[in-house]
């Protein structure tokens, strides 16, 4: 005997679309979890999605013998820009493997450890530029979009937006931008209306013209001026699969560039706002986080495996507000039984909806709250499996986390030994802010310099 999964009343032709406001994604999903419980279905326009969220039955979703990644609705829209680069590429496709393969070694720990210079190159245009706004209003997000985007990029293709030194961030984000946001939209239309949009349509496509063509370009310059430069892209081009000898085409690097920006910037950038958004509202966690860093004269590369404290304000940050917000799995086989006897088909899509997972209250004790302190101490190796799941799952999770979690590291410890920080207006409470990813809306801080300090 099977289960019904839990579906609010659908409409004729459209399903639920009407469930979903595309504005606020993530908590007209939160909102459906709160009536229909941790597993529940939607059709939307035709496409029979599941949306699940306790650790018992992500647990078993996120069997690799069982599950795959699906290529969902957003991300098969997004393949306009991003192609078979490894965020959207069908783990079935031969170039996923083969990026997979050659770029693996890329994110390993050592290859992170010689980015050290480029993130701290980045993050010092960042403090000096707070050290000349001490006393005035920051706005955070932005401020940690234009790091977040220039590490990424120097890293990757020793490439310099120089975000730090304009108004306006470089035109290149706005079309990314655009993209992203034009992308998400499509999922909810029907063929023939999107086809009629010319307009709409003509300004997509534009917009992924100037996201190859600088890419493109990138590429050439690379190839008819070759250099020793430790960067992405020299180790894309010159890389090779073990055991097949094959390498990347310049049209998949131009894909896999496009994914590292997209994939790379707004995630760390969310995860920094965030951290600082429950550091400010939890003082005793602000201090044992400044108090961690004051034991060190300098942030080096050795420094950052040592703060301990840090590492567990950005583990639970991750918890409560997993800026990436759902990945997607798809069924191997025909029938699949969950837990408490739902039944999935290879059709169906299953979003894992990180937020609530993150809560399971049969996992996390006082859930809502913001406690590092949880994640020390073995408190993080010993959570059951699939509890924690802000990076994916598997072999498609996240190969930027090692990359991302030093980036975060060091931001956090070297702002933190550089500044007093205080929120502009004492009273903000969280509000959210989405397109792909999510971040806070109107969070403004202000800065005190901590020079004296040693
Ligand atoms: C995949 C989250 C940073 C590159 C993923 C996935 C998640 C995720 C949830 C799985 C998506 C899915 O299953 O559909 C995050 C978070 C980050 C972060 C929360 C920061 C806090 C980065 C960075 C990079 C990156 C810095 C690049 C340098 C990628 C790529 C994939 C991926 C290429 C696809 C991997 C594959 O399928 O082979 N990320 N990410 N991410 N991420 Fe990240």
């Amino acid at each position: 005997m099977t289960t019904p999964i839990p579906q609010p009343p659908a409409r004729f032709l459209l399903g639920n679309v009407n469930e979903i406001d595309p504005d606020r994604f993530l908590q007209s999903l939160q909102r459906l979890e709160k009536l229909y419980g941790s597993i529940y279905k939607l059709d939307i326009l035709g496409n029979r999605i599941v949306v699940i969220s306790s650790q018992e039955i992500v647990n078993m979703a996120c069997d690799e013998s069982k599950f795959d990644k699906k290529i969902g609705l957003a991300l098969v829209e997004l393949r306009a820009v991003s192609g078979d680069g490894l965020f959207t590429a069908h783990t079935s496709e031969p170039n996923w493997k083969l990026a997979h393969n050659i770029l693996i070694p890329a994110f390993g720990p050592q290859a992170i450890r010689n980015m050290f210079p480029e993130m701290m190159d980045i993050l010092s245009q960042l403090i000096l530029r707070w050290e000349r706004f001490v006393g005035e209003e920051i706005d955070i997000c932005d401020n940690f979009t234009r790091l977040t985007l220039d590490t990424i990029a120097l890293c990757s293709f020793n490439y310099r937006f120089n975000s730090f030194y304009r108004e306006k961030m470089h035109s290149f984000v706005d079309s990314m931008v655009n993209v992203l946001i034009e992308s998400g939209k499509r999922v909810q239309r029907l063929a023939l209306q999107q086809m009629l949009m010319i307009g709409t349509n003509r300004r997509f496509n534009d917009d992924i013209a100037v996201l190859h063509g600088l890419c493109d370009e990138i590429v050439k310059q690379r190839r008819e001026h070759p250099n020793d430069v430790n960067d992405l892209l020299n180790r894309m081009i010159n890389g090779k699969d073990s055991v097949t000898g094959y390498q990347l085409s310049d049209e998949n690097i131009r894909y896999q560039m496009i994914t590292f920006l997209v994939a790379g910037h707004e995630t760390t950038s969310g995860l920094l706002s965030f951290a600082f958004y429950y550091l400010l509202k939890n003082p005793n966690a602000l201090q044992k986080a400044q108090f961690e860093v004051d034991q060190y004269d300098e942030i080096t590369i050795d420094t950052l495996s040592k703060l301990k404290y840090i590492d567990a304000v950005l583990k639970e940050t991750l918890r409560l507000q997993s800026t990436a917000i759902l990945f997607a799995l798809q069924s191997k086989n025909d029938k699949t039984i969950l837990p408490g006897g739902y039944e999935i088909s290879k059709d169906d899509t299953i979003l894992v909806l990180l937020s609530q997972l993150h809560r399971d209250p049969k996992i996390w004790d006082r859930p809502e709250e913001f406690l590092p302190e949880r994640m020390l101490n073995g408190g993080f190796e010993n959570l059951p499996e699939n509890a924690w799941k802000p990076f994916g799952n598997g072999q498609r999770s996240c190969i930027g986390r090692p990359f991302a979690m030093q980036e975060s590291l060091l931001a956090v410890a070297m702002i933190l030994k550089h500044f007093y920080i205080d929120l502009v207006d004492p009273s903000y409470d969280l509000r959210i802010k989405q397109n792909l990813t999510i971040k806070p809306d109107g969070f403004k801080i202000k800065v005190r310099s901590r020079q004296h300090v040693k």
